[in-house]
């Protein structure tokens, strides 16, 4: 799988367009979906958690695979219970320590968690951090727009990355607006509604796929990529990792387009509800 189209981010690094995704890919078994993802289908951008459990397993998948360690991106995220600044630096250092690698080269704040309202102090543990030689490139998560403007009034540094719930049912398409025009390269989680709703069978995204010859999910791949927006599809199958990452041969026309955006439910098309501006996780 050569070709995975890349974006530029405003560090002055770049990403590859789509990631592999790995909450419940933890144990042995989860080692071995990473280590094909890496090693059999070309995946180079592996998207991890603190709250995902499975920072271990990301680990020995790195070290199982023959694919030198500056040809991945590893990226794991700040989980809520650590938004303090001294928190946060130990929190990245214990995961790097996880992980057994000696830096990130991408690393988030899972959740604004704005009741707290620690985010801003959180941020500028994460732009430390990046001085200290323990993150390359840093960004944020389920961040609204209110939230990333505080963050780039208050410390100057505009985070690379957001990544957002976004799929067919939820598109967060304003949000995905807000980030280009900040700067940011947005990032789609949940892209296939996880094994929550249907949206890999939902009747007109098989009607386009049919139409391209190509599966419900690399119509949705492809979306996000058309889009500009980085995506993050979770597979434990070899088959399906293949199948994500081949989106480059066929084109989505503008009226495909907006018939996959028009499928968009608002908020009631959440995958489990979580509002950024009330979710709190603090694991
Ligand atoms: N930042 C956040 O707050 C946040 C929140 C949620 C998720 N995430 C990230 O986003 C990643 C992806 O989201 P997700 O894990 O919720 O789920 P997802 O990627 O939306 O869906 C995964 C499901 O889709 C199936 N699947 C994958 N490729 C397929 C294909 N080609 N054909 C048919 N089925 C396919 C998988 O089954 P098989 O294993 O059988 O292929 C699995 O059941 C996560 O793993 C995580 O890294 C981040």
């Amino acid at each position: 799988m050569g070709n995975i189209k890349r974006y530029a981010l405003n560090d002055g690094t770049g990403t590859p367009a789509i990631g592999l995704g790995t909450i419940s890919l933890k144990g042995a078994r989860g080692v071995g979906s990473i280590v094909t993802a890496i090693e059999e289908n070309g995946y180079r951008l592996i998207d991890t958690s603190t709250n995902y459990n499975n920072e271990g397993a990301v680990g020995e998948a790195i070290r199982r695979t023959t694919v030198p360690r500056g040809e991945l991106i590893i990226n794991s995220k700040l989980p809520g219970a650590a938004h303090d600044y001294d928190q946060a630096i130990r929190m990245i250092q214990e995961s790097l320590y996880r992980i057994g690698i000696d830096y990130f080269d991408k690393y988030l704040i899972h959740w604004p968690l704005p009741k707290q309202g620690k985010y801003v102090e959180a941020w500028q543990a994460l732009i430390d951090a990046r001085k200290f030689g323990l993150i390359k490139t840093i960004g944020v998560s389920n961040f609204l727009t209110e939230h990333l403007e505080k963050l780039i009034d208050e410390t100057g540094v505009t985070p690379a990355t957001n990544q957002i719930e976004r799929h067919p049912y939820f598109n967060n398409n304003e949000l995905v607006e807000d980030n280009k025009r900040l700067g940011i390269v947005p990032e789609a989680w949940s892209p296939f509604g996880r094994e929550i709703n249907d949206v890999l069978e939902n009747e007109t995204i098989r009607g386009i796929a049919e139409k391209h010859g190509k599966s419900p999910a690399q119509i949705i791949v492809r979306w996000n990529v058309q889009n500009d927006v980085l995506v993050i599809p979770r597979s434990s199958s070899s088959v399906h990792q293949r199948e994500n990452l081949d989106v480059f041969d066929f084109e989505l026309t503008d009226e495909d387009v907006k018939e996959i955006d028009s499928l968009d439910k608002g908020e009631e098309g959440r995958v489990e509800g979580q509002h950024p501006n009330e979710y709190e996780e603090f694991v």
